[in-house]
């Protein structure tokens, strides 16, 4: 009925999420407040697991990338559900190895790691580290020289393949600052480089080219480039690397009008492709990871906020203030990002309204979204924002001093929270 399976109605016309009353639990935790569906989660894991398997075999893995929600809980569910992890700093490798998760199918990203960052990768036996840059790959080599250590390493290339999305997260094209370029020749001095360094061994390659695409013609043209540059250095150099990480990127569903993602046949269809193009150039077909981060969690969550406020500017518009904002979605004021909003109480009424959901920042622009529908509401109604499992919780702040809200998980019914929220205690704690 809604933009993704974990959200319902019940019997009172309460919107649920996993089979919750979402009342219930603004009751019980309080808003504003993030609640996750775990069952939600796990389907869209072992949805993308399934294709994995029937494009690549054994001979494929799913990252899931820990940015877009990371934290202790959904590292152990993402290990139950046998999917590797893609972290990007100290932060969420920490978070990773603090929740037991595997290090050897971890893969660390990120365009400027730190020495201590780098040090602690190799100090773990992070399976895979994505070198950005060549300064990056003498560090690496030194950071494993003196652990006695072997890295195991990708390139980050830039495919130079501009995927239809929002500016800010398009990542693919040249002028761009993760990846070495390969029309500059940057990417064959990497390689070369690579193969000097004693305590560095190059794996393959890796690309991402942007967040939150629906098209296909994107990802296969980059396969299609990174296919080309293994057979370019192969010819040149003699070695066949043999694994392509294809990074995230896939898009989901946050307003009703946007179209149903046929994820399988689009996997099917890239593995189909992979295949056909690396036996074209006498290619084995590489070792293949996918990195999704917003596919597994964005659908599965949602934000429970309470109405505080409903200002009609008569012929401007009207501002429905929660208790919210963009400390906790940050992602329409970065991105003027759309969600469908609800009001939990009454979830299948018509929506006879149109209105701004403000936020309580003292700032003009902390908007959560603009001219949207909705039910009329008035104070103490429970509004609820749809599909925000994705970069809401990951990319919360403490702006105007407001607390992070906390996280909770339903699961078989039942409702736990898997992060506590902030106390004022809290954010004083470390103050000095
Ligand atoms: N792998 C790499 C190397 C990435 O940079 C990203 C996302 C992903 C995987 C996962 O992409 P996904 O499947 O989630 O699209 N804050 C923005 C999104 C930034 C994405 C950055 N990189 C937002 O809120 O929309």
């Amino acid at each position: 009925m809604f933009v993704s399976d974990a959200f319902d109605v019940n019997s009172q016309g309460h919107l649920t999420v996993g089979e919750a009353d979402t009342l219930t639990l603004a009751k019980q935790y309080g808003t504003p407040l993030y609640v996750m569906d775990g069952a939600q989660v796990r389907a869209n894991c072992r949805g993308f697991v399934g294709s994995m398997k029937r494009a690549f075999g054994e001979n494929g893995r799913v990252l899931f990338a820990s940015k877009a929600f990371c934290c202790k809980e959904m590292c152990r569910i993402v290990c139950e559900e046998g999917l590797g992890l893609d972290v990007v700093s100290g932060g969420e490798l920490y978070t990773a190895d603090a929740a037991g998760f595997p290090m050897d199918k971890i893969c660390f990203h990120g365009n400027n790691k730190t020495p201590a960052e780098l040090a602690m990768a190799v100090e773990k036996d992070v399976g895979r580290i994505v070198v950005d840059n060549i300064e990056e790959l003498s560090a690496l080599q030194a950071a494993a020289e003196r652990a006695q250590k072997t890295a195991y390493v990708l390139l980050r290339i830039k495919p130079g393949v501009e995927a239809h999305t929002h500016e800010f997260i398009r990542t693919g094209q040249i002028d761009s600052k993760f990846g070495f370029a390969i029309e500059t020749g940057e990417a064959d001095t990497a390689v070369a480089a690579a193969a000097q360094y004693p305590n560095v061994t190059l794996m393959g390659f890796h690309c991402h080219i942007g967040s939150q695409i629906f098209e296909m013609e994107p990802f296969l043209s980059a396969a299609e480039v990174m296919l080309d540059f293994i057979l370019h250095i192969k010819e040149k150099t003699g070695v066949e690397y043999g694994e392509l990480n294809l990074g995230g990127g896939f898009g989901i569903r946050y307003k009703e009008t946007d179209a149903a993602p046929a994820r399988q046949a689009y996997l099917d269809a890239i593995g189909e492709e992979i295949r056909t193009a690396a036996a074209k150039r006498n290619l084995a077909t590489p070792f293949i990871y996918i990195e999704p981060g917003r596919a597994i969690v964005g659908d599965a969550g949602l934000t429970l906020y309470t109405v505080g406020s409903v200002k009609h500017i008569p012929g401007v518009r009207t501002y429905v203030s929660v208790d919210g904002g963009m400390f906790d979605n940050p992602r329409y004021i970065l991105y003027q990002a759309e969600y469908t909003v609800l009001c939990a109480d009454r979830a299948l009424a018509p929506c006879d309204s149109v209105v701004t959901v403000a936020g309580k920042c003292c700032e003009s622009g902390d908007l959560i979204q603009e001219h949207t529908p909705l039910q009329t509401v008035q104070a103490g109604d429970t509004l609820a924002v749809l599909s925000t499992g994705a970069y809401n919780y990951s990319m919360a702040s403490h702006y105007n001093r407001n607390p992070i809200p906390p996280v909770v998980l339903v699961e078989n019914g039942r409702s736990r929270v898997i992060v506590r929220g902030e106390t004022y205690a809290d954010m004083c704690a470390r103050d000095v």
